[in-house]
Parts: C-alpha cells; structure tokens; sequence
C-alpha cells in the first residue's frame, strides 16, 4: 500500500498550470478612489470572548527545503457547517446598528439555513420593517476548529454587499486582539466592486511594497504600510483590481473562490471569479504555486507570521453602518443617511452569503525518502484526487517518495 501511495503522490507535484486567465470584459482596474465608500481601511473586528471554541490543531508551518502539498485538513459544506461553527451573539465590537442572533433564533428567523440545493446561507434580516434607531438582526459565526497555518478556500456563489452593508470573511487570534493577529480575506462596504484585504497586527508588522502582489495598498497620502491595529491605527489593506471581487458583479457573475494561505512564505490571498476557477482547486488537489500573481500578500521579511499571527478562528459576519459602513456612508452615493436605510428590509435582499464549501488544507511536507504514509491514508479525499492526478499523469517512478 505504501508503495502504491508513494508513486501516485508523484503526478500532483508535476500537474501543469491550470489557472483560466481573466476574461477581458470583466477586468477593470481599480480607479482611484474607489467609489462607494472606499478603499479605506477599517479598524478591525475586535475579538469579544465568544463561546464554544474547542478543537485546536496545530499546522505551524516548518521551514523546509524539501517539497510539499497541501493536504486536506478540514471540509465544511451543507453536512456540517453549522456543528462546526458557533454564534457570536454579543454586542457587535465595530458598533454596527445589528443584532448578531444566536444559532437558535438564527434559524428561526430564516437567517441561516442549508438552501434546498445545498447552499450554507446566512444573511441579514430583509423581511421586517425597523423603526429609526433599531438594530437589524443578522449572523456572525466562528469556526470551533483553531488554525495556525494553512490554506484556506472558500467557494461562495454570493457574497453580501449593499447600501450601508459591510460583510466580512476572515480569521482572528483568540488571544486579546490584536495580539494573534486578523487577516480579513473578503471585505467591503455598500455597492463597491473592489475588495479589501486587510492585516491588523501587534506593532512590527509591515507590508512589503515590492511584493508580488496585483492590487493596490490603501493609503493617502501614500500607501500604509504599518499593519498595526489598534483604535486609532487601522491595519494595512490592498484593494484588488478586479471589478468582479466584491459586490454587484461578484454575485452576478455567480461568485467565485477566494484563497489565503498563510505559511512560512507569509500570507497571500487570491480570488477567481466563477469562470476563472483553477481547476486543481475544483479538483480538490490546490497547488497555489501554479496559480496567477496573488491580489494581496504580506511578505514574511517584514512581518514574520509566526510571530505576528496565532491561533485563528475563520468567521464569518454581516453588519450594517458602524465603524466603517456608517463612517463611509455620507460620501458612498448611497441615499439619504445609513439610519434611514436600515428601517427598509427591501434595502437588504442582497446582504447574504451563499457558500458552497470552504476547506482548509494544511502544508504537508514531502521528501525523497521512505518512511510513512501514515496519514495520508486517513484522507478519502486526497487518495481520490491523488487517483485522478494519477489518471492524468503518463508515467509513474514507483517507491520515490513519502509523506511524512
Ligand atoms: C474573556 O474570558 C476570560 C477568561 O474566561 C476573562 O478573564 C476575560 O475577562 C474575558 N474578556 C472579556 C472581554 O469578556
Ligand atoms: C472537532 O472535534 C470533534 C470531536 O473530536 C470532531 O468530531 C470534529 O470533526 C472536529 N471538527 C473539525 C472541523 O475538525
Ligand atoms: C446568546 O445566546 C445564548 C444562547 O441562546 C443566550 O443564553 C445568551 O443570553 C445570549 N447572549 C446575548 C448577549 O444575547
Ligand atoms: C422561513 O422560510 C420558510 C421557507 O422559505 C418559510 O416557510 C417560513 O415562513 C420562513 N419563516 C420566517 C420566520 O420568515
Ligand atoms: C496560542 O495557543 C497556544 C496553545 O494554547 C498558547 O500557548 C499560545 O500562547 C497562544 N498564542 C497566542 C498569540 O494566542
Ligand atoms: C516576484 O516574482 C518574480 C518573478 O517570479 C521574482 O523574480 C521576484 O523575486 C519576486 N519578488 C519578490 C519580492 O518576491
Ligand atoms: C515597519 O515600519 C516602521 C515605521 O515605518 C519601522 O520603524 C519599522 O522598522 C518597520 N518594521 C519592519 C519589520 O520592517
Ligand atoms: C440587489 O441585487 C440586484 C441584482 O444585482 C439589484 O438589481 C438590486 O438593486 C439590489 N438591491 C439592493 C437593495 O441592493
């Protein structure tokens, strides 16, 4: 068995670059500014105590000169996402006008559900009328399961946007904010089309300018660098180019994946719209380095991420003004004021996620000895993917490498 393993590894680390390029009608450099509201940075979603954090995996990357792939670690999908994720229900710590609901209500009021063709939804409430000044319901969840490395996908077919609207997909530290850091892998207020990626980090913390990297770093007047959070420093944010990474075009070209990874290399993020999904990605067998430039990535020579980011939960929220939606509000285009639109529930059909899956793979390392396989054989997924990848590989060099 352990011979037939070690030789259908093989073809997964010589898979050709499969990344579609991007269709011309949808690319669209970002203008300067960005138009509703933006780029700008936010001040980050400070961690509250939150309830039911339990399992701990520890994949701290270790530098290596061998090669590597990526493993599958966790999936979460219609069958189990919502046992794997608890509710936030405190107080939102970015002073959105919201209740965050507890799993029980949340379900109860139709703002989370599985879609009957499988979706995960979770969404703001865009059926009851408010009066002024009253919070809109809506859901912001953590995954139980700790991470301190990894890649992370995420294959959504929408992603919330809208006037006075501020969705957000990214992981934070456990410890006292923002000691273990938070990456915020998709971000963005009202109906803009760009999204953010953003770092918040204990001082120390920069991003590197001449990284490999295709948007933009947030700043005026020139780019911040300094990734500090804090009250009054709002971390370091790259705004991507494309028109299709947030917002109206994002849903209407049927979403997309987003990717983090974050390692010894540093922390990159990626985005495919729908049709331009890497197929290794769809394939379960993710090799990020046949993918095109990242949109974002914090350089690990002027911010080590062991240091800089530990222990991470992936949440996922929605609220509405607050801390940057309501801040941004009077300069976004958006009608009237952000306390206005938030009495009409018609103002929020669009403020809600459609997730198909998300997964996180951990870095394995593969090295030209035999030892153990052990592991690997515990992953369905990746023995089948493996035998796909092997399907379309015409040679095979038996008993030349382990998983260790
Ligand atoms: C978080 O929990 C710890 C231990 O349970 C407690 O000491 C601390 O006061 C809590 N912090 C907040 C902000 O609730
Ligand atoms: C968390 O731990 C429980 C019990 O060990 C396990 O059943 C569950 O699959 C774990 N969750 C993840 C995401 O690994
Ligand atoms: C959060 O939800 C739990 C479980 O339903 C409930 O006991 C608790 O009172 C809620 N806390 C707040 C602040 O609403
Ligand atoms: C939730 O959605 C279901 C199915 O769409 C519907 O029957 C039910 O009335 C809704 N409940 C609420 C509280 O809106
Ligand atoms: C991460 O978790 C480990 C194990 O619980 C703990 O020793 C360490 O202090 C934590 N670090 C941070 C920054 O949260
Ligand atoms: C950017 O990519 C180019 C081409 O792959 C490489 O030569 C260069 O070293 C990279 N720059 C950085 C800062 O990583
Ligand atoms: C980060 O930038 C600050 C201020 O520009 C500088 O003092 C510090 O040395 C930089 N740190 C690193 C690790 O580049
Ligand atoms: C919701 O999205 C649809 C489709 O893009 C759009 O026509 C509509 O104006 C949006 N509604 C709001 C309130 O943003």
């Amino acid at each position: 068995m352990l011979q037939d393993l070690t030789s259908l590894l093989l073809p997964l680390l010589v898979l050709p670059a499969q990344a579609s390029a991007y269709p011309d009608s949808l690319l669209a450099p970002l203008a300067e500014p960005e138009t509703r509201g933006g780029p700008r940075l936010s001040v980050g979603k400070r961690q509250t105590n939150s309830s039911g954090s339990s399992n701990s995996t520890n994949v701290t990357p270790t530098p290596t000169e061998s090669d590597f792939l990526w493993i599958i670690q966790d999936t979460y999908d219609a069958t189990n996402f919502f046992q794997e994720f608890h509710f936030f229900n405190f107080s939102d710590p970015t002073h959105g006008t919201v209740t965050y609901v507890d799993h029980d209500t949340a379900f109860a009021h139709n703002l989370s559900y599985i879609s009957s063709d499988g979706k995960i939804v979770m969404k703001g409430d865009d059926t009851n009328w408010l009066a002024q000044g009253e919070y809109r319901e809506s859901v912001r969840v953590s995954s139980n399961t700790i991470y301190n490395g990894g890649l992370f996908i995420l294959d959504t077919d929408r992603a919330p946007w809208g006037c006075g609207v501020w969705p957000a997909f990214w992981t934070v530290g456990e410890a006292n904010w923002p000691e273990g850091g938070e990456i915020d892998i998709i971000e963005g207020v009202h109906d803009n089309e760009h999204n953010q990626v953003t770092w918040h980090t204990n001082p120390g913390c920069n991003l590197t300018k001449s990284a490999n990297f295709t948007g933009s770093i947030v700043g005026s007047p020139s780019p911040n660098l300094d990734c500090t959070g804090s009250a009054t420093k709002p971390g370091c944010g790259i705004t991507e180019w494309s028109q299709a990474s947030y917002g109206p075009t994002f849903d209407a070209v049927g979403g997309g994946v987003f990717a983090m990874k974050w390692d010894e290399d540093g922390i990159a993020v990626w985005s495919f719209y729908r049709v331009a999904v890497p197929q290794d990605i769809q394939d379960g067998t993710p090799n990020p380095a046949n993918w095109p430039t990242p949109v974002a990535a914090l350089a690990p020579n002027n911010c080590n991420p062991a240091k800089y980011f530990a222990n991470h939960s992936i949440v996922f929220d929605i609220t509405f003004c607050g801390d940057w939606a309501g801040n941004s509000y009077a300069t976004s285009g958006c009608p009237g004021t952000c306390s206005d639109r938030l009495m009409d529930p018609g103002n929020f059909v669009n403020a809600s996620w459609n997730i198909n899956w998300l997964k996180v793979y951990r870095r394995q390392t593969v090295k030209g000895v035999v030892s153990s396989a052990a592991g690997l054989h515990t992953h369905t997924e990746t023995r089948s993917s493996v035998l796909l990848a092997l399907a379309a590989a015409s040679f095979i060099i038996p008993g030349w490498l382990a998983v260790i």
